[in-house]
């Protein structure tokens, strides 16, 4: 089939690239030109494992291209992935605007009939806004009566594991009211479902919802057992302990049941800030989500209220070294990222800060540019040189065992702050490592 993916990011980028490894022939738009170019160059904007490989086989064989000529673009796809990004207006809505942008231009350059796909993450009754601004681009044109449908297909891919979540979804949730391009969906993604049919059709406001719903459920999720992670520090329980107990029941499970530094990333925040406005827009309160952003928000600053429990207000004269700047492995994207908070947080109050990375240290370079007191390094090893403290703040398994006497020898005094727990105190305490985790029994 003939598919077109507007919008190159992480979820358009993948999409294309594992629709095109079915056989299909994929034209991405985008209206950056820099990260076009650099497709074109064989470079890769994002990091997100397999994918390049994948990009790169498709490209070859003629099944994958990328461009900025929307026209070009248009015309090719019977189908029309709408993959823009929809950051958080002022008011906490989903800023629509790149998406109409998309569905106008739709509009514009059409000549025959085209199913256009929200993808994106939109909220409920976004479709009949795409269909208008299409609609209004056709008439425009002398083309009102021009047929298409307007499909919800909202993406539920994880970065960090989001060509593995495309080529082998859990659910493909399609929201249409057209015969024709039902069936046209349903084929399109026949390949991902060889095994298990995991299409579930519903009408468009439904899945619309559906993809709110989700994120909103994990996001309580995280925050519920942050809050508790806090509590536990409180009357001396350990968090995971309880988190295994809690988990082993059928009805709660264990996914999802971390405490940590807070959820971060481009997703969470503004899908919750998002839903909690759709709520408002419809004279309901949505109370739970209210709380799950404000326990966020404080939970953010765990780390450094840890730290400043130890050393005072003012951190002048301190450094640390911190390990983890990704909003979570696996991936380079640093959108509403913990770290940006810890890091900004230790700066203002005078630290000096020495961080490490894996794969973001491209994209901390762009973000913390001009952070006084910050050195970015090329080595893990390398943060710890001198530094008062370590911080963990992204649970990158290279971090998850290394070398603690090293660790110690390197550190002034052996102290740990560890935003993910992925170490045991008391095997910190064998190596003689003062420790500071999220709600642990030995953590304080
Ligand atoms: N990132 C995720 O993990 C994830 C997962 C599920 C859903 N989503 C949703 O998918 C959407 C995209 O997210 P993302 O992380 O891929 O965004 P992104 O910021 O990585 O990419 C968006 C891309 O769209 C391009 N763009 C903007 N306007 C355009 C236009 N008119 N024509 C062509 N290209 C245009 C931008 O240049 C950018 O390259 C959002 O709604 C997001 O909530 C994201």
């Amino acid at each position: 089939m003939k598919v077109t993916v507007v919008g190159t990011g992480y979820v358009g980028l993948v999409t294309g690239a594992c629709l095109s490894e079915m056989g299909n022939h994929v034209v991405c738009l985008d209206i950056d030109e820099r990260k076009i170019r650099l497709l074109n160059e064989g470079g890769i904007p994002i990091h997100e494992p397999g994918l390049e490989a994948i990009v790169h086989r498709n490209v070859a064989a003629g099944r994958l291209q990328f461009t900025t000529d929307v026209a070009a673009a248009v015309g090719h796809g019977t189908v029309q992935f709408i993959g823009v990004g929809t950051p958080p207006d002022e008011d906490g809505s989903a800023d629509l605007q790149y998406v109409l942008a998309a569905a106008t231009n739709i509009g514009r350059h059409m000549t025959d009939y085209k199913v256009i796909v929200d993808k994106s993450t939109v909220p409920v009754g976004t479709a009949d806004k795409v269909r208008d601004a299409v609609r209004a681009a056709l008439v425009a044109r002398g083309l009102g009566e021009m047929a298409y449908a307007v499909v919800s297909n909202p993406e539920f891919l994880k970065e960090g594991a989001a060509v593995d979540d495309c080529m082998r979804p859990d659910r493909i949730v399609v929201g249409a009211d057209d015969e024709r391009a039902v069936l046209l969906m349903r084929s399109l993604y026949l390949p991902f479902m060889r095994n298990h049919d995991r299409l579930q059709l519903m009408d468009v406001r439904s899945a619309e919802f559906t993809k709110y719903a989700a994120n909103a459920m994990l996001a309580t999720r995280i925050s519920f057992m942050n809050e508790l992670a806090r509590l536990a520090e409180k009357v001396g329980a350990d968090i995971e302990m309880v988190r295994k107990g809690m988990g082993s029941d059928p009805r709660i499970g264990t996914h999802f049941l971390y405490p940590g530094t807070g959820y971060g990333g481009s997703c969470f925040p503004k899908d919750v800030k998002a839903l909690i406005h759709t709520g408002h827009e419809n004279g309901m309160e949505l109370g739970v989500l209210q709380a799950v952003e404000a326990a966020n928000e404080r939970q953010k600053h765990v780390l450094v209220d840890k730290i400043v429990a130890q050393y005072g207000e003012s951190l002048a004269g301190r450094t640390f070294a911190v390990w983890g700047l990704a909003f979570k492995p696996n991936t380079d994207d640093m959108r509403e990222a913990p770290s940006r908070v810890v890091i900004g947080e230790l700066t203002r109050r005078g630290a000096a800060v020495r961080a490490y990375d894996p794969v973001a240290m491209d994209e901390a370079r762009r973000v913390f540019e001009g952070t006084p007191g910050l050195t970015l390094v090329a080595h893990q090893a390398e943060a710890l040189a001198g530094a008062d403290a370590l911080v963990v703040v992204t649970e990158w398994k290279e971090f998850r065992n290394p070398d603690f006497d090293a660790i110690k020898a390197a550190l002034k005094q052996p102290l740990i702050f560890d935003g993910r727990n992925i170490y045991e105190p008391a095997l910190m305490q064998l190596h003689g490592i003062d420790y500071r985790g999220i709600g642990r029994l030995a953590a304080r």
